[in-house]
This record gives C-alpha cells, sequence and structure tokens, in this order.
C-alpha cells in the first residue's frame, strides 16, 4: 500500500505510529509529497480530492482518508485494540479529536504564516487559534491524566503526536508553563521507539 505523507505532517505521523506500534511498517511505502493550500504542489489531489494528507492507496484501488480513518484500519487490520469498546471507547474518541483540534489550529497558524503574504497576516485570529489550542492543552492537565496514563490507545497517540508538533513549528508558545503533569507524559511517551523513530522533519 502507498502512503502519501511527508515527514513534517502530524497527522501523517499518527498513521506511522499506529504502524510501528502495531508491528506492520512494512505494509506502507511512504511518498513523500508536499503543498499548502494556496500551492498544492505533489499533493495527492487525484487521490484526495480535498488534497490532503496523509492517504493510503489501497491495492484494490480505493484511496483511504483521513487520518482518523486510516488508524481505524491499521488498528482493525492488526487487531491491535487501539480504539476500545464501552464507556472507554468513547472518551478515547473524544480525545483524539481533541488532539486533531489541536492540530488543526495549529496547523492552520502554520499555513496563516508560511502560505499567506506577510502583509495580510491577521494577528488576532492566530491568538485565537492559540487560545483555542491552550483551552484544549488545559482541558487535557486539569481531565484527561488518568486516561492517558492508561492502556495505549489511538488518542494518547493523537496527543503525543499534537505536542511533538507544537514542539516543532510553535516552540516560542510554551504549551509546556503550568502544565506540568502533561509535560511528563509527554517526556515518557516521546521516548517510545514508534515516536523516536517519527520525529518531524523539514
Ligand atoms: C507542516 O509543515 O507544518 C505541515 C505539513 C503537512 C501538513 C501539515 C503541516
Amino acid at each position: 500500500m502507498i502512503l502519501y505523507g511527508n515527514d513534517a505532517s502530524p497527522f501523517v505521523r499518527k498513521v506511522r505510529v499506529v504502524l510501528a506500534e502495531t508491528g506492520q511498517d512494512g505494509a506502507v511505502t511512504l511518498e513523500r509529497v508536499s503543498g499548502t493550500p494556496v500551492e498544492p504542489g505533489t499533493l495527492p489531489i487525484e487521490r484526495n480530492p480535498l488534497g490532503k494528507i496523509p492517504a493510503l492507496a489501497r491495492p484494490d484501488g480505493c484511496t483511504l482518508y483521513d487520518s482518523r480513518v486510516i488508524c481505524r484500519f491499521f488498528d482493525e487490520r492488526a487487531g491491535a485494540g487501539l480504539y476500545p469498546a464501552g464507556a472507554r471507547g468513547w472518551e478515547t474518541l473524544t480525545l483524539e479529536a481533541t488532539a486533531d483540534g489541536i492540530l488543526d489550529a495549529a496547523v492552520l497558524m502554520r499555513y496563516e504564516v508560511v502560505a499567506r503574504p506577510e502583509a495580510f497576516r491577521h494577528e488576532p485570529w492566530l491568538d485565537a487559534q492559540w487560545s483555542k489550542i491552550a483551552r484544549a492543552l488545559d482541558a487535557l492537565e486539569a481531565r484527561w491524566m488518568g486516561h492517558l496514563s492508561g492502556p495505549l490507545d489511538i488518542g494518547q497517540i493523537g496527543v503525543a503526536c499534537a505536542l511533538g508538533y507544537l514542539d516543532f513549528r510553535h516552540p516560542d508558545r510554551d504549551w509546556r508553563a503550568g502544565r506540568d503533569a502533561l509535560v511528563d507524559w509527554e517526556a515518557a511517551f516521546a521516548a517510545r521507539d514508534s515516536m523516536r523513530a517519527t520525529a518531524p522533519q523539514g
């Protein structure tokens, strides 16, 4: 299977961490592509009309996207249990949605800087995106540490990739300030082989 992605995208990283954690690294070949919403470049618009990565081309001709769908596909393929059943399952999906929401805002901030001419950059909009991220991080620190410390699931992988992306693209915002429990959790999770092997670059 061909996984369209690159080494900077945190959404692609989620998929790659799932592959590593579930022993499926060999199931895909990573085809590196790049672009922005303004200039699609080599993004696989013929595979995903939204032009987003990751996209997974399967041998049957079907292309899966986005990261939530692809992660679930590989979890089911391996019977890995990253999506638990019952009450913890709904919590897990909510945690994954929280992580993806952090990433959506963080990626929009990135595009505001690299894809929009500086004269049109809107600082209040950037700050509003960061406020959204900060509220989500505060919620993780206040309410989610028990879940984050439980058995491995897709919510934890999403949060780890989100925090890694904040370090990668927004280090000046200092997400760690005042969030000691999350800091300790991230340090331990970032030491996993799957995280070390997929550290963002670019
Ligand atoms: C980035 O370079 O920050 C990036 C790349 C692909 C998707 C999202 C973000």
